[in-house]
């Protein structure tokens, strides 16, 4: 039987190089194979013990390969730290070099949603979210759009088959904020608020059009407001948000919820004009305008008493000037060279 006792020493030095994954392909070793053939030609008198034999080998095999699983299961019940990176968790030869090793962080807008809430903040405004869905009322009617008029062509979007709406625009909250807050004007208290969070559009995807963006909403209400308050407070917003005074361009444009109603555009610095045309010397952020009275009534709101200002722009183009990104699409990408930067 020193076969037997051979192989035992041959299985257990294999056994022992084996890689942690690999132990268990011992059972299929071609020592074991072997001495199994050989049953066959052992003469009748001690075949019975020689197969005994085998099998007992084969049993104290397996019972490495447990002995050896049972071990590593418990080398691996360390207490998990929940707080920690996700992939800190996994030890470290096991972890491929692809996977981030960093921290998480912040999505860029995000971050930038808050600087700018900041600004606001301080400057004595709300801060409101918005919805994901809405109805036809605050999206449209409550905005003074006719029924089936073509404006409201501009903000196609999502709509479900029960007739709700992923909103076009932030200006959908402002039947809401108005009418929510007009207690507060006869306590002589003027409305402010602002709105910043996603919005929905069916656009094509361009480096400077998304179907899914974000935009602010500003909103505010008091006896006496007018088209000065409005350019003066977008003006100290711009110089809060980019650090320096920029030039700003209002000009006439057509909106139904507001009368009149005007583009907004800043002028680039120079580091990102690519050449000297109008349409790279300024950068339109949006929409603004005095509320119309159609919009204010329908809040409860006496527009012969009371007057408003409101504006809409998108939070990416403003980020996107901020730091020189070149591509909208950057932003929901999920790619982390991008990510990675801010
Ligand atoms: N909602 C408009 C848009 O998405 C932007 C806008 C224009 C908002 C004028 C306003 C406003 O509040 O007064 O195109």
């Amino acid at each position: 039987m020193k076969e037997i006792e051979q192989a035992r020493v041959q299985l257990r030095a294999r056994f022992d190089k084996l890689n942690d994954d690999d132990k268990r392909t011992i059972l299929r070793a071609p020592e074991l194979r072997d001495l199994f053939a050989m049953i066959g030609s052992i003469e009748p008198a001690s075949k019975a013990q020689f197969g005994q034999n085998i099998n007992k080998l084969k049993q104290d095999v397996a019972g490495w390969v447990d002995d050896y699983e049972s071990a590593a299961e418990s080398r691996q019940l360390k207490p998990i730290d929940i707080t920690a990176p996700w992939d800190i968790n996994t030890a470290s030869d096991k972890r491929p070099a692809s996977l981030p090793a960093a921290y998480g962080s912040q999505h860029p807008l995000t971050k930038e949603m808050q600087i700018i809430s900041d600004i606001y903040l301080r400057m004595g405004f709300e801060v409101h979210q918005s919805r994901e869905i809405d109805n036809e009322f605050n999206m449209f009617t409550s905005l003074n759009f006719p029924q089936d008029h073509p404006a409201r062509d501009d903000y196609d979007t999502f709509v479900t088959k029960d007739g709700y709406i992923a909103p076009a625009h932030t200006s959908t909250m402002q039947h809401r904020i108005i009418s929510g807050s007009r207690a507060k004007l006869e306590k002589g208290l003027p409305i402010a608020a602002i709105v910043p969070d996603r919005v929905f559009r069916n656009e094509d995807v361009d480096a400077t059009h998304e179907h899914t963006f974000y935009q602010i909403e500003g909103i505010y209400v008091d006896k006496g407001a007018n088209v000065g308050h409005l350019i003066a407070t977008l003006k100290t917003y711009m110089s809060e948000y980019y650090g320096q005074e920029l030039n700003v361009k209002i000009q006439p444009f057509y909106f139904p919820f507001t009368e009149p109603s005007f583009e907004f555009a800043i002028e680039r610095p120079a580091r990102l004009k690519k050449d000297d045309t109008e349409e790279q010397k300024w950068l339109e952020l949006g929409g603004c305008g005095m509320i119309h009275p159609n919009v204010l009534k329908q809040a409860g709101v006496d527009p012969s008493i009371y007057t408003g200002f409101a504006w809409g722009f998108g939070i990416e183009r403003m980020v996107m000037m901020k730091y020189s990104i070149e591509d909208i699409r950057h932003f929901m990408s999920g790619k982390l060279n991008f990510l990675r930067q801010f």
